[in-house]
């Protein structure tokens, strides 16, 4: 049973949030890492004053991160142009000095892009320049005001966990305390003050709101209790006091109806234990499905079963989250997937939903699977071949 709780004591920041990472197939050729890349550029010419433009030679390494907002972490080289900065022309019209008497650089940048925006915006980025003669010189940018991923959670975080979850306990009418047990996702942007955006999942405590105002150190998580997903964002004032608060959350239950409009739904779609007897059918569909569908050379099996629902239609529904993992056995020396196949630690491993209609009377089953590699991309090196006249149309792949 899903349950849904909103609640919006702010929503100066938010348009909508998208629920759950959205990984993007990336190849060199992505317009939007050219773009990322241009911007980190025209940043870095923009700040010096006199002097050539540096044109860009090629982007060595990359990760782009999708969640609702898109996030390149590039490293990339310059080479002096012989254009000067005054003559205002953008470096993609500049050419290469000659290389004797040109200096290099290597730049590491963060560069954004909101979902709602439509130009990136860089919010680091550091540049190591070699003049031709003399030096490195090393300059360093940070936007202050720019959204920055939070790739690790750091302590500054503590304080919005701890009035997020206080928040949420709360304002619902759920009858144990719930605790953070992770965080997905989060990130900070300086204005006068932080804003914070923060995706974490919770689950329940066996600590009662009888018997208990606040959460304690001794509430522990309950093994088979309810558990849920918030997004909050928060306005952190420069006195470090929470001053706007909102919060989004979903929590996922088979016993609590409180929130529910439907009690009892018998349609609804319900959660079920991941090693459910009534699963493995579909579990088997889906991989039988997965790989049919997938060009890889091994067959993948079913590593990990994080989440299903199922549901009663003319039939049963079931939705399933899995990740596979390479096995192997490869698709031209066996004939199918069986118990045998062994998961190859170090295969690829897909993140996967499948959905899977069952009418058993009917002998029926529809299968549909998509899956995604998870994690952050790893981009592949581009070099820019000669003048790069339309960083757009000139790199090429180097793998
Ligand atoms: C990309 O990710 C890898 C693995 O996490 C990391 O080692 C590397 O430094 C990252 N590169 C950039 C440019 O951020
Ligand atoms: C830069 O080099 C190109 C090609 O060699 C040349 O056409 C252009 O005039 C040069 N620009 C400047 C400002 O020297
Ligand atoms: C909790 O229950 C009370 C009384 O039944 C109700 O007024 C309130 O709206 C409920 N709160 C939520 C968040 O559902
Ligand atoms: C919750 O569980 C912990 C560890 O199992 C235990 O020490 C604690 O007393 C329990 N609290 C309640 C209120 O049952
Ligand atoms: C597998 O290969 C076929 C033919 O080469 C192609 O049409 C199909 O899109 C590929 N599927 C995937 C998932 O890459």
């Amino acid at each position: 049973m899903k349950l849904i709780a909103i609640l919006f004591l702010c929503t100066t920041l938010l348009t909508s949030l998208a629920q759950g990472d959205q990984q993007q197939e990336f190849d060199c050729n992505d317009e939007d890492l050219l773009k990322a890349v241009d911007a980190a550029l025209r940043k870095y010419n923009d700040g010096s004053k006199s002097g050539n433009q540096f044109v860009l030679y090629r982007i060595t390494e990359g990760n782009k991160t999708v969640d609702h907002d898109v996030f390149y972490s590039v490293k990339y080289e310059v080479k002096e142009g012989n254009c000067s900065i005054q003559s205002g022309k953008p470096w993609k019209e500049c050419d290469y000095k000659e290389s004797e008497q040109a200096a290099t650089g290597e730049c590491t940048a963060t560069i954004g892009k909101r979902h709602r925006d439509r130009d990136f915006s860089v919010t680091t980025q550091t540049c190591h320049v070699t003049p031709a003669k003399g030096p490195v010189v090393t300059s360093e940018y940070e936007c202050h005001g720019c959204v920055h991923p939070i790739i690790t959670v750091p302590h500054d975080l503590d304080p919005v966990l701890r009035h997020a979850i206080q928040h949420f306990n709360n304002h619902n009418n759920h009858s144990h305390l719930f605790a953070v047990k992770e965080v997905k996702r989060a990130q900070r942007q300086m204005v006068s003050g932080w804003n914070y955006e923060v995706t974490y999942l919770i689950e329940q405590t066996n600590c009662s709101k009888e018997n208990f105002k606040v959460l304690t150190p001794e509430c522990k998580a309950l093994p088979n209790g309810d558990t849920g997903e918030c997004t909050d964002l928060a306005y952190m004032d420069p006195r470090l006091r929470i001053a706007s608060f909102s919060q989004k959350c979903e929590v996922l239950s088979e016993k609590d109806f409180l929130f529910s409009p439907n009690l009892n739904c018998r349609g609804c779609p319900k959660e079920i234990p991941v090693d459910h007897p009534d699963l493995k059918g579909a579990l088997s569909h889906s991989i039988t499905k997965l790989n049919a569908e997938n060009n890889a050379t091994f067959y993948f099996k079913i590593d990990i079963v994080h989440r299903a629902t199922s549901q009663l239609v003319a039939g049963t529904k079931y939705f399933i989250e899995f990740t596979a993992r390479e096995t192997t056995c490869s698709k031209e020396s066996t004939k199918e997937l069986t118990e045998s196949c062994e998961t190859n630690k170090l295969g690829k491993t897909l993140r996967c939903t499948a959905d899977v209609y069952e009418v058993l009377w009917e002998n029926k089953i529809e299968t549909t699977v998509k899956c995604q590699s998870p994690g952050k991309k790893q981009l592949k090196p581009c070099v820019f071949k000669g003048q790069p006249r339309d960083a757009g149309a000139e790199p090429t792949s180097e793998s």
